[in-house]
């Protein structure tokens, strides 16, 4: 049972708040079963203001005891953060690594404790309680662990299990996702500043159809080439702004970046792993 079980959160920066208060508001644990870490003693202090946690700037006191420890730290601080836990994890402890390119075999291999270990791919919306988030089982990690990581990822979005050979991939679409559609609200925003309408409105009219857009993708359950073609009239605007769309190759560009971030992150999790 989740609820009875004891959180910590190595690195409270801004993915482990995020997740610290999606916990908290779907109310799978109680504040007080919640320990967060990190250096800074002030930002601590507003944590513990802000959500009734603990919070400590010494690691390995804030993972004593716990349940599920979840590492949220830069990978760039993976090394010297799960060194520095490894003597006081005991084999029972969940581990659940959100860093970008840091492998489960990697953290077991720095734990020297034979914790199960689930990785996931969060992305920035989860800050919304509207994140997507892929997560994988790595040595030691069945279906409950998977469970325990569902749902608490599940408290700020949409998750799903992928195989951890695909984790790249996920970077590259959804992990980083949030970056081309910020891309594509602000081009839409010029677009219509273009053409007459002021700022202020043009953000607002460009955000919720994107947002609107998504929404009618997920709750209609159509293709979204389906909900193309259904406010597609022949010889109208939308088939026009189409085919400017197609000669520029907008649908190329998007796989390719796709396909860029992809191969960058596995670049990433070969230097970290070396
Ligand atoms: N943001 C995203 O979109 C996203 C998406 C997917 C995955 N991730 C992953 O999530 C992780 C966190 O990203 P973030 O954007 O939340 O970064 P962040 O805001 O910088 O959070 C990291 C936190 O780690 C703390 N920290 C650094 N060294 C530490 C240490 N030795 N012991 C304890 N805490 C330490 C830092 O606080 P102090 O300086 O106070 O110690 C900082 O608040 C990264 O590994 C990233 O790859 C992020």
């Amino acid at each position: 049972m989740l609820s009875r079980m004891k959180i910590a959160v190595v690195g409270a920066g801004h993915m482990g708040a995020a997740l610290i208060s999606g916990i908290l508001r779907a109310k799978l644990v109680s504040p007080g079963r919640i320990a967060a870490a990190r250096r800074s003693e002030a930002a601590l202090a507003e944590l513990r203001k802000r959500w009734g946690v603990k919070t400590f700037t010494d690691n390995a006191k804030a993972v004593a005891g716990a349940d599920i420890v979840i590492l949220a730290v830069k990978p760039q601080n993976a090394g010297v953060v799960v060194r520095g836990i490894a003597p006081v994890m005991k084999p029972s402890q969940l581990v659940i690594s959100l860093m970008a390119g840091i492998t489960t075999t990697s953290i077991s291999g720095l734990l020297k404790t034979s914790c199960p270990v689930v990785r996931a791919m969060p992305n920035t919306p989860a800050q919304v309680d509207a994140g997507a988030t892929a997560i994988c089982a790595g040595a030691g990690a069945d279906e409950k662990h998977l469970g325990l990581a569902e749902k608490i990822f599940g408290s700020v979005g949409t998750v799903v299990t992928v195989p951890e050979n695909a984790m790249d991939a996920v970077t590259g679409l959804s992990g980083s996702g949030p970056v081309y559609i910020f891309m594509l609200i602000e081009a839409m925003i010029d677009g219509g500043v273009k053409m007459g309408i002021p700022r202020a409105m043009a953000a607002k009219l460009a955000a919720q159809t994107v947002f609107g857009s998504a929404k009618l993708v997920m709750e209609s359950g159509k293709h979204p080439a389906i909900l193309r073609d259904e406010v597609t009239t022949p010889g109208g605007t939308a088939i026009n702004a189409i085919h400017e769309l197609e000669s520029k190759g907008l649908r190329s560009v998007l796989i390719d970046a796709i396909v860029t971030a992809t191969r960058r992150s596995e670049e990433l999790s070969r230097l970290l792993a070396g």
